[in-house]
């Protein structure tokens, strides 16, 4: 049975689970090296992300040095390994982590029929057999063990549900339902979190942990619609990195909870004034630019050229505003001068630029001012200086 209200109460704020530096780094053009990872790994420290997904021990020796040199300084956040589910990678997963004060094994096995029949070859039952077992070893070394179905959205509701119990039964703590190819939609996944809650047995033990993939470009609002349907954990990263088109952009999850809490209900203990520095940071060492038109770290997040915005935003910034640029870290909303700017917008640059003029003089420079916006992509400050101080080359 499905029901539509909120049904979980076991957590007063949704965790963040960052997954930056293991699914983030899975995707083409995004690998990092020891040092870029603890780069990325300060920065999450920052942000008080509640679980820092630091590498997948077993793929090499390097992603095992990752995960150790983060478990060896980060303090704060949980910091978690992926591992398959077997027991070489859960014993790999562990002693990277043993450097860390908190830590967790986060194991999966496929569940959908196609990676039942195409990529594992193992009946239903074994699967199932698998799962009791093999996490209940996971459980034997670390109080802190996830358990993930992959592909569970394509996997059958009955099936899916006896999967989560065997994890339950066996141990885990948090049960993540991963869209793995970014299939779901966000009423959908809202109908399978309250159904999974209400109907797995020992469900009011664990958390439920939501993690979206963007291939059609729907990561964050599914996220969300899982938090709906009581999900109280998003597995997400920085700029939205992740395989193929990526995971739920962390910066969108965290400031649509921040600034919808009116909605939701619930909010992240994310200090959000350090996500500016943690995008710049990932883009920097990935050598990977933020997209200028990114929702809440491009450059044009928070930007305003046309004339019509610019004289709402320099009357009052919530016209065109829904955040301050400086609640993500940016030193404030920027107003770029163009072809599209009108008298509001140079007036408060001028006077911003230390001039006391005349609105007679603004009318006087204004036709200049156009001119020259027409022939560049933008007026800078000092273009402006040469005008006001009639130094300006602009006929
Ligand atoms: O997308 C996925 O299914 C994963 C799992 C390993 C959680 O990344
Ligand atoms: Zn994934």
């Amino acid at each position: 049975m499905t029901t539509e209200t909120e049904t979980n109460t076991d957590e007063d704020h949704v965790k963040i689970f960052d997954t930056t530096l293991r699914d983030g780094e899975q995707a083409p053009g995004f690998s990092m090296s020891t040092d870029a990872k603890l780069i990325v790994a300060r920065a999450l420290q920052d942000l008080n992300v509640d679980i820092i997904e630091a590498g997948f021990a077993a793929a090499s020796p390097g992603d095992s040095a990752s995960v150790s040199a983060v478990a060896s300084e980060i303090e704060g956040p949980i910091i978690c390994s992926l591992a398959r589910l077997n027991e070489g990678d859960i014993e790999a997963a562990a002693r990277a982590l043993e450097p860390a004060t908190k830590k967790r094994i986060h194991t999966f096995i496929g569940t959908s029929p196609t990676h039942r029949e195409a990529k594992l070859k193992m009946s239903k039952l074994e699967i199932i057999d698998k799962i009791s077992n093999v996490v209940g070893f996971a459980c034997s070394l670390s109080d802190d063990v996830e358990f993930s179905p992959e592909d569970a959205i394509r996997t059958e509701r009955d099936y899916l549900v006896e999967a989560i119990e065997a994890a339950i039964d066996a141990g885990a703590k948090t049960i993540n339902i991963p869209d793995t190819v970014g299939y779901t939609t966000s009423e959908e996944i809202r109908d399978l979190f309250a159904f999974l809650k209400e109907n797995a047995r020992g469900a009011e033990d664990v958390t439920f942990s939501t993690h979206c993939h963007d291939d059609l470009g729907m990561a964050v609002a599914n996220s969300l619609g899982a938090v709906r349907g009581g999900a109280r954990q998003i597995e997400c990263a920085i700029n939205g990195i992740g395989e193929r088109a990526g995971n739920c952009s962390m910066e969108e999850a965290v400031m649509a909870l921040a600034t919808r809490r009116d909605f939701y209900g619930l909010g992240t203990q994310v200090n959000t004034t350090k996500i500016y520095q943690a995008s710049v940071a990932l883009a920097r060492v990935t050598h990977n630019p933020i997209p200028r038109n990114k929702a809440i770290v491009g450059k044009n997040a928070f930007a305003h050229e046309a004339g019509i915005h610019q004289h709402g935003v320099l009357a009052d910034r919530r016209t065109y505003e829904i955040m301050d640029a400086e609640s993500v870290g940016m030193p404030s909303n920027s107003i770029v001068l163009g072809k599209h700017s009108g008298k509001h917008a140079v007036a408060s640059r001028v006077k911003a630029l230390g001039f006391n003029v005349s609105k007679q003089k603004i009318e006087d420079i204004f036709p200049s001012f156009k001119r020259l916006a027409d022939t560049c992509r933008e007026v800078t400050d000092a273009d402006l200086v040469k005008l006001v101080t009639g130094n300006a080359q602009t006929d």
